[in-house]
């Protein structure tokens, strides 16, 4: 696969590209990714086209996200062919800086977030939301974009880099677009590639859990009675382990036992090497 879509390297070429729009009153949204592109992401492109002229995306593994024991190293890497599958959804720019680009030496700011960022994902990898919000920053301050556009599957990632843009007064609108599933419910994700057959026919358990327990709360029943028999359930399917399965406050991410109010079902589960995760969203009857 060859790809016609223009791709830079550094931020300067960024930034030129992105006044050499702005110049001709175009507006511009931001898809950051992390490579290894799926119909997810570029559902993620497409929505970006709604919102703005001009679509750029980044294309970069970041290391600080990982820990020292995640997959950074064997994250799959395959520009030319993520560059041809953003081109034929519409996005006019690449953006792939290397890593000495985005942390050159003496690089020495870390951006936290306090609340949100705690908890769920946050416990089981330390670290990773403040990677996630220190390259975002930089993304958004680099190109300086209208809108730039998340993927709901990283729902917690969503509320992280919503609080820190309010937080920092970036001028960026923050976009969430819903997650993409295969027919039988798993959500798209570039981790789903490292799964063996049997795993993978085990997978979709996952979003099925999710969904016993909306139905659960919606039938007046707690998370405290829901969850723990959700988990134990994943676990007879086949999964190796349960990082947690949790109802939030959908915006907060602070715990929630009843229906009350919009929540969000969040899971995260190991089947052999691979993590998943996923939420969905259940809102009250009466709303
Ligand atoms: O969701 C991702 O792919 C990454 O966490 C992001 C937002 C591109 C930051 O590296």
């Amino acid at each position: 696969m060859t790809a016609e879509l223009d791709i830079v390297r550094s931020v300067a070429e960024l930034r030129a590209r992105v006044k050499y729009w702005r110049d001709q009153g175009l507006t511009i949204a931001l898809v950051p990714t992390m490579g290894a592109l799926h119909q997810g992401h570029l559902s993620l492109v497409t929505k970006a086209l709604e919102h703005a002229d001009r679509v750029v995306a980044s294309v970069f593994v970041n290391p600080t996200q990982f820990g020292p024991n995640e997959d950074f190293s064997r994250y799959p890497r395959q520009e030319e062919r993520d560059a041809a599958l953003l081109e034929g959804a519409g996005c006019h720019l690449l953006f792939a800086p290397t890593v000495t680009e985005m942390y050159p030496d003496g690089f020495a700011t870390t951006v936290t977030v306090a609340g949100v960022a705690d908890g769920l994902c946050g416990t089981v990898r330390p670290g990773h939301f403040a990677g996630v919000a220190t390259v975002v920053t930089k993304l958004l301050l680099q190109a300086l974009p209208d809108v730039a556009v998340f993927g709901e599957k990283d729902w917690q990632q969503l509320a992280v880099i919503r609080r820190f843009a309010r937080d920092l007064d970036i001028p960026v609108g923050i976009v969430g677009a819903p997650t993409l599933r295969e027919a039988d419910g798993l959500a798209l994700s570039s981790r789903n590639a490292y799964m063996t057959p049997e795993e993978r026919a085990i997978a979709p358990w996952l979003k099925r859990g999710l969904d016993g327990v909306a139905d659960g709360l919606r039938a007046g029943a707690s998370a405290a009675d829901l969850c723990p028999k959700a988990i134990d359930g994943l676990l007879k399917a086949g999964f190796a382990s349960v990082d947690y399965l949790e109802v939030r406050d959908a915006e907060t991410l602070a715990p929630v036992d009843k229906l009350d109010r919009p929540v969000r079902i969040l899971v995260a589960a190991r089947l052999g090497k691979t993590r998943l995760i996923d939420n969905i969203g259940v809102v009250p009857a009466s709303r």
